[in-house]
């Protein structure tokens, strides 16, 4: 694993805290995702007139676009309680079932990276999740015998970054499935605006803005430049973060103008020297860079898709002109001119 700190990464407790106290709690703080917002409101008000549980949601998309957030607003906007936990944290069927007993009528139980549920895990969240029921198994050999335990009705949110690895089943068990997109400048700019306050900085409306370009469309990597940029700006200058400001602070982060890192630039580089613009495998690519292939995938290559940089193909990843043409980088030979896209 690599130990730079770009924008994309840093400590964890410096993370967890700040993600602590910018974190929206409830949905007119939420800023962009209008179609699932609009959505979820629909949702929260059926349930509420209804008296019942909401329907079980799946979250999935890129990290740091706010899945968790949207759960914790969920169970606020419900007034309900939540239990928040992980695939990876479940080992044992017996420690689901034992987190689901103890859930309250109308609980949320939050979990995160949900495509890393043991399949023997899984399998006790769809009687669970279909007819709030639990099957356990009581004694050993030929005296045990199923038991069935009924729970309390509850919601299931899943969050996850890889939608294709959740299995058919656990799917279809959702009411609803909600893909989060990358924000565009203006809901970021109303992101970095609301943190702004939380934090007490001051920041002008072309500060703002400098900020929202080089965010790669993620509401984390926002606050995470605000941040940096407020430290810049109270050693270098008097506090106020401005457009001047913003710029300087990022540039000494080398960060350029579309929020590319070094490692990104590092991609996109070797791509383009080393593979001739690809296609490249994932793995070859990982090695190349010395960076573990899941944080290629999930880091790094959503923001250059989305940029339109690198495409996808059965044979491997491959560069488009637009990345060779933001680096400045000439493709190296007549032919491979012809391939771009
Ligand atoms: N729509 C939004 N409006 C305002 N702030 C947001 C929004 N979405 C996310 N944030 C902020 O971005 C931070 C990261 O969001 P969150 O932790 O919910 O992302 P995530 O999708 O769960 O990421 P991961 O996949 O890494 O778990 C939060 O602390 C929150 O402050
Ligand atoms: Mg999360």
């Amino acid at each position: 694993m690599s130990q730079r700190l770009g924008p994309l990464s840093s400590s964890h407790t410096e993370e967890d805290h700040s993600e602590q106290t910018l974190r929206p709690r409830n949905l007119s703080d939420y800023f962009g995702q209008e179609r699932i917002k609009e959505s979820l409101k629909i949702s929260i008000a059926a349930a509420k007139k209804r008296e019942e549980a909401l329907d079980h949601v799946l979250f999935h998309g890129p990290p740091g676009l706010g899945k968790t957030t949207l759960a914790m607003i969920l169970a606020s906007e419900m007034g309900v309680s939540i239990r928040i936990t992980s695939g990876p944290a479940i080992e044992r069927t017996g420690d689901l079932a034992s987190l689901l007993t103890s859930l309250q009528p109308g609980d949320l139980l939050f979990i995160d990276e949900i495509h890393r549920l043991p399949l023997s895990v899984e399998e006790v969240l769809y009687p669970a999740m279909e007819d709030f029921a639990v099957d356990l198994i009581l004694g050993k050999g030929p005296k045990a015998r199923d038991v069935r335990l009924k729970l309390n009705s509850f919601t299931l949110i899943g969050a996850t970054t890889r939608y294709a690895l959740i299995s058919q089943p656990l799917r279809d068990r959702f009411g609803s499935a909600y893909r989060l997109d990358f924000y565009d400048e203006s809901a970021l700019s109303k992101i970095i605006n609301r943190s702004a306050n939380v934090l007490n900085c001051r920041i002008d409306d072309a500060g703002v803005i400098e900020i929202a370009k080089r965010s790669r469309g993620t509401a984390r990597v926002a606050n995470r430049l605000l941040r940096r940029v407020r430290d810049y700006a109270e050693v270098k200058s008097d506090g106020n973060i401005t457009a001047e400001i913003a710029i300087a602070s990022l540039a000494q982060l080398e960060i350029d103008n579309l929020g590319l890192d070094q490692m990104d630039r590092e991609l996109i580089k070797v791509m383009a020297e080393r593979f001739n613009g690809g296609p490249v495998g994932l793995d070859t690519l990982s090695a190349a860079i010395s960076e573990e292939s899941d944080t290629i995938m999930d880091v790094y290559e959503p923001y250059l898709l989305k940029l339109g940089f690198i495409h996808r193909t059965p044979r491997g990843r491959t560069l488009t002109r637009y990345a060779y043409e933001h680096m400045g980088i000439e493709p190296n030979n007549n032919e491979l001119q012809q391939h771009l896209i």
